[in-house]
């Protein structure tokens, strides 16, 4: 079956997953986070930098927006265990539900994004030597990108490994409307430098995000790559997207793990590749 077909096919037979309003679970459900000792190093790096933010009376009244994904769930553990320990007063904003969840859990208060973050923090996917980032392989990637985009301080805890120089070289997610999947599936196609898939769930129904979106995996199928903001903005005027999961001018503060160390130097970790910015 041609491409188009077999997507829209998809689209159709999953159409009561997305046009049906999702709801949260209870945190009883709630599965428990698989955590490394790296992750958690790295929560605790960044717990210290922040403590060296702002007077403690600031502090104490912070708004702190928390990522999703296993390194974001990582701070927000640690984070909880500080708040207890320090009486803390401030209030957290989550980018997804599982996170919501999980911070209630750990005993923190989390309020609907009324008040622009001082502090976000969040992992990512991959990272360039610019600090672009890819973002959205969790499927959280517009409230994470908006919450970014809003805060005062942004930082971004990842090990080395996600330090590439090639960035449109790897899966880039895109947020797409439900209603205007299979217009936005067929101009990508017809652009024709671009492959896409729109996410599934291990049951193969559709993935679809705390928005009641759907998420399109797309790879660039051309040589030489483009530049990540042509990029962008090319994916962007397709129609029905809400939002990319390329993170760039964002400048985050970034912890780096790196065989047991952290770092927050992102050039220890360069190449000499012509690629690098891409
Ligand atoms: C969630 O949508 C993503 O942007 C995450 O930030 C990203 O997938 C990183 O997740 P891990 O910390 O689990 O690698």
């Amino acid at each position: 079956m041609h491409i188009i077909d077999s997507t829209n096919a998809l689209l159709i037979k999953h159409s009561a997953l997305f046009n049906s309003s999702t709801t949260t679970l209870p945190s009883s459900h709630l599965e428990v986070p698989r955590i490394t000792q790296e992750q958690k190093a790295l929560a605790q790096s960044c717990i210290q930098n922040i403590e060296t933010l702002m007077p403690s009376s600031q502090l104490n009244r912070a708004v702190i927006a928390l990522g999703s994904g296993s390194t974001a769930e990582a701070f927000v553990l640690e984070f909880a265990l500080w708040a207890k320990k320090h009486q803390w007063q401030g209030r957290c904003i989550a980018s997804s539900k599982r996170t919501e969840q999980l911070a209630h859990a750990a005993g923190l208060s989390v309020y609907l994004p009324t008040k622009d973050p001082d502090i976000m923090i969040d992992g990512a996917d991959y990272i360039n030597a610019s600090k672009s980032m890819i973002k959205g392989y969790g499927g959280a990637l517009f409230r994470e990108k908006i919450l970014a985009q809003r805060s005062t301080h942004y930082f971004i805890l990842l090990q080395s490994s996600k330090i590439t120089d090639a960035l449109t070289q790897k899966t880039i997610p895109v947020e797409v409307l439900p209603f205007a999947a299979s217009y936005f599936y067929q101009a990508l196609i017809a652009q024709g430098r671009y492959q896409g898939m729109f996410r599934q769930r291990a049951d193969k129904a559709l993935f679809v995000t705390d928005n009641n979106t759907l998420i399109c995996d797309i790879t660039l199928l051309q040589s030489p790559l483009p530049p990540l903001d042509e990029v962008e903005k090319e994916l962007k005027s397709l129609g029905g997207v809400v939002e990319t999961g390329i993170f760039s001018g964002l400048n985050p503060e970034v912890f780096i793990e790196d065989k047991g160390r952290i770092t927050k130097d992102i050039n220890l970790f360069l190449s000499s590749s012509p690629n690098i910015g891409c």
